[in-house]
């Protein structure tokens, strides 16, 4: 809790002020090097000028869709894959992207080269405007774009080589288009984020409601059963992951192993030989254990990080 002091309000001495007047108490600060607003129409490394106007329907109704892309070398990982699935999240809603796609990949390249970062996450949010605060989306003065650039935090050497601890998570997760389009309404998946912290493992996954394995709260998950297949989940009640579908393809087209997607029960996942989380910022991490069940950390999944980090490069 802040001291009385420093206190967030401090009503007798409230006063008004503007942009310029504006004396912070702390300089502002914001993970992002650079940062890209339609409503400034321009970039800036200023963390004041960082910032979503509070009518917009992003802020207060999770009225938009985003995608978090990675850059290695200054080149983007599956852009277009990126690019499709946010074209396909904003169709989903009816909002219109206020740039075309090429358009979009061409800011986005910009604005990693004029990071500075040799890797790093592209956050890039399109939201549906500013408006009269109600829910009407119809309400709103038209589609904007926010990116910002942060620094790569990749997982640790030992999340990479010993694997992550896995939990069941306590609530259902989102269900049919909500779980298929990336909005900005991520509400479950931070309860879902905040339960594996408290817990203490890394990630929680889901089961629908019909008890079949999803997904975790920014991540997919996958096995290798006990017969050697590669399983993952209909992309029913999850998100259709870039790095789970560019693996895929790569064991498809190295024959490596069968692949099947599969309506995944928990007992299936307590018996599988290896398991594997899969995201866009970890790459693939291997499972060491899903509540008391512990894995093997194995072949397959040095096998699939090595495929990934071959098909970056
Ligand atoms: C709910 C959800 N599932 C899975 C993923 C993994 O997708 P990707 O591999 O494209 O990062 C993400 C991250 O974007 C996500 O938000």
């Amino acid at each position: 809790m802040p001291k009385e002091k420093d206190s967030m309000l401090n009503i007798s001495s409230l006063k008004e002020i503007t942009f310029e007047s504006w004396k912070p108490l702390l300089p502002p600060n914001s993970p992002a090097v650079i940062f890209y607003s339609s409503v400034l129409r321009a970039l800036t490394r200023d963390p004041r000028l960082m910032t979503v106007p509070v009518d917009d329907h992003m802020v207060h109704r999770g009225d938009g869709v985003f995608e978090a892309l990675k850059f290695l070398k200054q080149k983007i990982y599956l852009l277009q894959d990126h690019l499709s699935r946010l074209t396909m999240s904003a169709e989903r809603i009816s909002l219109q992207l206020p740039l075309s796609v090429p358009e979009l990949a061409e800011l986005l390249q910009l604005m990693v080269q004029k990071s500075g970062l040799q890797e790093g996450l592209i956050r890039l949010y399109i939201s549906r405007g500013g408006g009269d605060f109600t829910p009407n989306p119809y309400t709103t003065t038209g589609s904007q774009i926010f990116v910002a650039i942060t620094e790569l935090k990749a997982p640790s050497r030992e999340q990479r080589f010993l694997g992550v601890r896995i939990g069941k998570y306590s609530q259902v997760g989102k269900m049919g288009w909500m779980a298929q389009v990336k909005s900005c309404n991520y509400l479950p998946n931070v309860m879902m984020k905040k339960e594996a912290v408290d817990r203490g493992v890394e990630f929680m996954v889901s089961f629908d409601e019909d008890g079949y394995l999803q997904e975790g709260p920014t991540e997919n998950i996958a096995l290798v059963s006990r017969k050697g297949q590669f399983l993952f989940p209909f992309y029913r009640n999850i998100l259709k992951g870039t790095t789970l579908n560019r693996l895929t393809e790569l064991i498809l087209a190295q024959g490596l192993l069968p692949v099947e997607q599969k309506d995944i029960q928990e007992e299936d996942l307590l018996v599988a030989q290896e398991v594997f989380m899969l995201g866009t910022t970890l790459d693939v991490l291997p499972v060491k254990s899903f509540e008391s069940q512990n894995f093997t950390v194995g072949p397959w999944g040095l096998k699939f990080q090595a495929l990934i980090e071959q098909d970056q490069k």
